[in-house]
């Protein structure tokens, strides 16, 4: 079947809505997604918005926050746009109405989070700010907007001249041809390459996978931040325990209630995320158990409903004010190069969201700039459109040839053990290799014949793209930068500071 529209949308988080949004008021937007719109990232988002709203705070603040979190590895001018267009963009969706939590004053209840020097997080419904966010905007899309739920973009579609002009699907209605004038990557990041993780399965990284075959130019795919605490039973990750608890007063202990992060960080339990989740995996690297003591917290039922339920769920009794947790894979900075307005190496390809990258995230993303930077680029990113218009009117497509047989992969568990082993909090140079040497190399896979695969062999085969990307960067940069940890090179090196690992046309280049 061939659908033809102005806009194509692949993915339903906060970015891609925020898109869809502004998109449908003039012009067609189809959008694509995996599951349904209640799966996201950016639904299952707990702790919040950092912005600007208080009087003592500052954009300045903001901005120096997100870049001391990220060890400076930033594109500066897009972390400016984000911080100074993003805190206009939010006051307007509260003059709007949007709800979040407020204080009887009727101000903004704001929390804190790692690395910020100011409390500035927005919240709402406690901890469901992404659910109530994603909810508003749904409410909101024009009727322009259809959403097409359970299908899977496998292929971009590119034109005589080099330009993106649609997307080959998979799903219910088998597959699916879609053309459209601009095509937008907002399919999220890749948590669920590791086997703890705080993401959903669906997190595979696909949008980085297709733009990779498609030759577009992907960075920072060494750059993999792990959240500390994960709610942590039976030898498995459950789901996130939000950073927001240790804001409110939780702090990481040991079995014997010590405090963990005493000595560590002038910041303690509000360090940056790569320096708690670092502190707490060598804990549990020596068979210490970690938990977040919540007994400071008053009420915490009424402030964390989400987390409670989760405890609760679980068989964790909070009564006892010891939550078990461990580090586990939470949001990629690396992927597709774009800029503020989420243009990226190739005609009328956009990418925006965790999909991207902006630079805004350095090597370690600040707490609750991820929901900003959906909202913010996905407004520039409309905008941007709206100005450019509907032009396209070479829809010739180039159909490549690929030859090569699918190389034999490793099993979606052994990817995932192997990741944690190799890529995950510390790296050490023998096990990215070997692992290396277990992936096929990348130009085969890049020139795989796809097309009779099914969903779970595409996604299987995507994953091994984002895992041959991680860990040639990984291998690459030899240095230890924000989330990038090595055990053999465990300082920044002044020769790696502000230079890009990127992909390009299937080339690696520094
Ligand atoms: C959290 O609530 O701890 C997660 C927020 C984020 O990843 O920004």
């Amino acid at each position: 079947m061939n659908v033809k529209t102005d806009i194509l949308i692949i993915g339903s988080g906060i970015a891609a809505l925020q898109a869809a949004r502004l998109l449908g008021q003039q012009l067609q937007v189809q959008i694509v997604t995996k599951t349904s719109v209640d799966i996201s990232s950016s639904y299952r988002a707990q702790g919040g918005i950092a912005t600007v709203t208080n009087p003592e705070d500052k954009t300045t603040y903001h901005i120096a926050d997100t870049l001391t979190a990220g060890e400076y590895h930033h594109e500066k001018k897009h972390v400016e746009a984000l911080i100074n267009d993003g805190t206009k963009i939010i006051q307007q969706f509260l003059r709007d109405g949007l709800p979040i939590d407020r204080e009887a004053s009727g101000e903004p209840a704001l929390g804190l989070e790692g690395a910020h020097s100011h409390h500035r997080i927005l919240h709402a419904g406690g901890d469901r700010t992404g659910q109530v966010f994603i909810d508003y905007l749904l409410k909101q899309l024009p009727s322009n907007v259809t959403i097409n739920c359970y299908e899977m973009a496998y292929e971009l579609l590119i034109n005589t001249d080099g330009a993106c002009i649609g997307v080959l699907t998979q799903g219910k209605h088998g597959i699916k041809r879609y053309f459209a004038h601009h095509v937008i990557l907002a399919s999220g990041g890749a948590g669920a390459l590791y086997a703890c993780s705080s993401n959903y399965a669906t997190n595979t990284g696909d949008g980085i996978a297709l733009a990779f075959r498609a030759g577009a130019a992907i960075s920072d795919m060494e750059f993999m931040q792990f959240h500390p605490s994960l709610l942590w039973c039976n030898g498995e990750a459950k789901g996130l325990v939000s950073e927001a608890v240790r804001g409110a007063g939780g702090i990481f202990v040991d079995a014997q209630r010590q405090a963990i992060m005493k000595g560590v960080h002038p910041q303690l339990d509000l360090a940056p995320r790569h320096v708690t989740a670092h502190t707490l995996f060598k804990k549990r690297d020596i068979g210490q158990e970690t938990f977040i003591d919540i007994s400071a917290i008053q009420h915490f039922e009424d402030k964390f409903p989400t987390i409670a339920k989760l405890c609760a769920d679980n068989g964790i009794d909070i009564q006892n004010g010891l939550i078990p947790v461990a580090p586990g894979s939470h949001f990629l900075m690396g992927g597709i190069i774009a800029d503020d307005m989420g243009r990226t190496s190739i005609p009328n390809l956009y990418a925006v969201g965790e999909v991207a990258c902006t630079g805004v995230h350095g090597a370690n993303r600040l707490a609750s700039n991820s929901l900003l930077e959906g909202i913010t680029f996905g407004q520039k990113m409309a905008h941007g459109i709206l100005q450019t218009g509907c032009k396209q009117n070479n829809f010739t497509v180039v159909y490549k040839v690929y030859k090569q047989p699918m190389p034999s992969l490793l099993t979606k568990e052994e990817l995932q053990q192997t990741m944690m082993h190799a890529l995950g909090i510390v790296r050490n140079p023998n096990n990215m290799q070997q692992f290396a040497n277990q992936l096929p190399s990348l130009q085969s896979l890049q020139q795989v014949d796809i097309s009779g695969l099914k969903q779970q062999g595409l996604e299987l085969y995507m994953m091994h793209i984002v895992a041959s990307l991680m860990v040639y960067a990984a291998l690459t940069r030899t240095e230890t930068r924000g989330a990038h940890i090595r055990s053999d090179k465990p300082n920044s090196e002044i020769l790696w500071a502000q230079r890009w690992i990127i992909f390009e046309h299937g080339q690696m280049k520094v």
